[in-house]
């Protein structure tokens, strides 16, 4: 596009921030930032702030995060180069002429994004007419009730009557095509319909607008799936089918899963116990574990349980691995055999599927159980192969820091193994375990309670704790918004905090941590402790979850 950076950076710094936010959200003023409530979520205290000196905003309760043109882009449903115009014209600057054909590109784009939302609106009405009832039925067959329906807004291509009413609209076959909605014959070059007689999904952007559509035959016929060509507007390696909707699932602090299908992404929204989104048809790419990242610290991907979704596994570890980022990361779970999430919901229910999300498996786990799974471990050269190969996954890792402590935990693991096998343990092959148990999760517990108590002492343990894990959802998700509100406001004190969190929901999980249970658990009182006992305690236990042995005696009082 014809804006060069340093144009944008000069923007930046001429319209601050606040005064971008300030006209869709009412701002107070606090030291070097401003907060006010969340235009992302639905909130009733204020938890969204905006650094002027940072240019940047953040929202405490749905995580929210962005710059001036994303917030435009967001609150405004603005392409890239109308938030650009949008900042020109509040810093009184002339946008730098774009070449005309960049500007022809825009108007083509424009008007496949009008087509689309117009095929789309063709396609609900279609449903609900006789000649949709078919398809309707299938629907309410498949379990999907009329507010899921239009909230995916899902359609019914008819047999034909699709370009005949785009035409009266005005619009060119050659826009309609280029849009993806008909088709051109190789024989005649007569135009035609290109969804005909199938259940539509709508592919939405970010900002919610249709750029595709995925399309399930009713029945058997073939193929299952018919889906949008590549084009201008669309390109499904960068694509997440179900994102807005997820968004709004995450502003509730739910898990986010990752599955293959649109059926499972809607099935597992209409559960409630998850945000779902899928990749269209391929294996995750990059770009697509980046736009996870945007919702969710660690997304739960899902993979059958047969031999098929073991190597898709390997894959989906091997892609991921180079990106890795402190803090981000990623559970892996698995379904029962020739099952997706659509049809465990079905079979077992809502609580067999949250089943599935609580025993899935950190990152660090996964890496190891699926190699470990692929060697037989009685055999010393096969062992080594093994040690070979998880080291070698861990030297793919890109983040300095997330390779280090990948290594540190694979050598640990190694180590005992070693020392398993030279004690002449029988057990050759030790399993990690990855469900919560009741002693470490008290443990887990004894962390949080420490970190509450005393806020000081996270960020110079902000590495060890994001590499924690105590397998607990709710505890997890806890200490990520604990860790994230003393990043943003290092001077967050206990009562802050804690407040902070409660706003958040985690109420059922700080009882937990400071309830009456744990403090009968604990040989002190966290409040009562000194920041330098703290610190001292908090390195004991640090190393007790890390599962090294701890040294500082007064700890063996801590009840299992
Ligand atoms: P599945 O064949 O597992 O179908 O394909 P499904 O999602 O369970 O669909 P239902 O439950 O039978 O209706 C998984 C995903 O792979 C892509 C689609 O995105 C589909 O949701 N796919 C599948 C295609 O793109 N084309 C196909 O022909 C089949
Ligand atoms: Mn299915």
């Amino acid at each position: 596009m014809a804006v060069s950076p340093e144009f944008i950076e000069d923007l930046r710094q001429r319209v601050p921030l606040s005064d971008v936010v300030a006209r869709r959200v009412k701002l107070v003023r606090k030291g070097r930032r401003h907060s006010g409530l969340c235009p992302f979520h639905a909130e009733k205290t204020p938890s969204f702030s905006v650094v002027d000196d940072d240019g940047f905003y953040h929202c405490f309760g749905c995580g929210a995060h962005g710059d001036a043109i994303s917030f435009l882009r967001e609150m405004d449903g603005l392409e890239f180069l109308e938030a650009v115009e949008r900042l020109a014209e509040m810093a009184g600057l002339r946008m730098p002429q774009s070449a005309p054909q960049d500007s022809a590109i825009l108007n083509q784009r424009k008007v496949i994004l009008t087509i689309l939302e117009e095929t789309t609106l063709f396609f609900e009405v279609a449903l609900r007419r006789e000649d949709g009832r078919e398809a309707a039925h299938y629907l309410k067959q498949r379990g999907l009730n009329a507010a899921i329906v239009k909230a995916y807004r899902i359609g019914y291509s008819p047999r034909f009557g699709l370009r005949k009413t785009l035409k009266e609209k005005g619009f060119s076959d050659s826009d309609m095509l280029a849009a993806g909605v008909v088709g051109k014959s190789d024989r005649d070059s007569s135009f035609y319909d290109y969804f005909r007689d199938r259940v539509m999904f709508p592919i939405e952007n970010r900002q919610g607008k249709v750029i595709a559509f995925g399309a399930r035959a009713l029945g058997d016929a073939q193929p299952k799936y018919l889906n949008s060509g590549e084009g201008p507007t669309f390109s499904k390696k960068g694509m997440l089918y179900g994102w807005v909707q997820a968004r709004g699932g995450l502003r509730r602090n739910l898990p986010l899963v990752v599955v293959e299908g649109y059926m499972d992404v809607i099935a597992v929204h209409k559960s409630g116990v998850a945000a779902a989104v899928a990749p269209l048809g391929t294996a995750l790419t990059i770009e697509q574990v980046a736009l996870l990242w945007k919702l969710h610290d660690e997304p739960v991907l899902c993979f059958d349980g047969d031999v098929a979704g073991q190597n898709a596994q390997i894959r989906a570890l091997e892609r991921i691995l180079p990106v890795l980022e402190p803090g981000r990361s990623a559970r892996l779970a698995v379904l029962p055999q020739g099952k997706d999430p659509d049809d465990v919901i079905l079979s077992s229910g809502v609580e067999g599927f949250s089943r599935i999300i609580a025993t899935s498996q950190s990152l660090a786990d996964s890496l190891w159980e699926t190699l470990h799974a692929k060697f037989d471990l009685r055999k010393p050269e096969l062992r080594a192969q093994f040690w070979q190969a998880i080291r070698d996954h861990v030297r793919s890792i890109g983040h300095t820091q997330v390779r280090s402590a990948y290594g540190d935990e694979v050598e640990s693991r190694i180590a005992t193994m070693r020392n398993q096998i030279r004690g002449g343990s029988s057990m050759v092959t030790p399993r990690q375990a990855f469900r919560p148990q009741t002693g470490l999760i008290n443990r887990h517990r004894a962390v949080l309670a420490l970190l509450l108590a005393h806020p000081a002492t996270v960020s110079a343990n902000f590495e060890a704790l994001s590499m924690l894990d105590s397998g607990d959802l709710a505890l997890e998700s806890m200490k990520k918004a604990l860790i994230d509100a003393v990043i943003i406001d290092p001077d967050l004190d206990a009562v802050a905090l804690r407040h902070h969190l409660e706003g958040l929901n985690f109420s059922g999980a700080l009882a937990l941590v400071v309830g009456d249970d744990m403090k009968s658990r604990l040989p002190f009182n966290p409040a009562e402790l000194s920041s330098a006992q703290a610190t001292v305690y908090l390195d004991e236990l640090l190393q007790l979850v890390g599962g090294k042995v701890g040294l500082f005696s007064q700890m063996d009082t801590f009840r299992k």
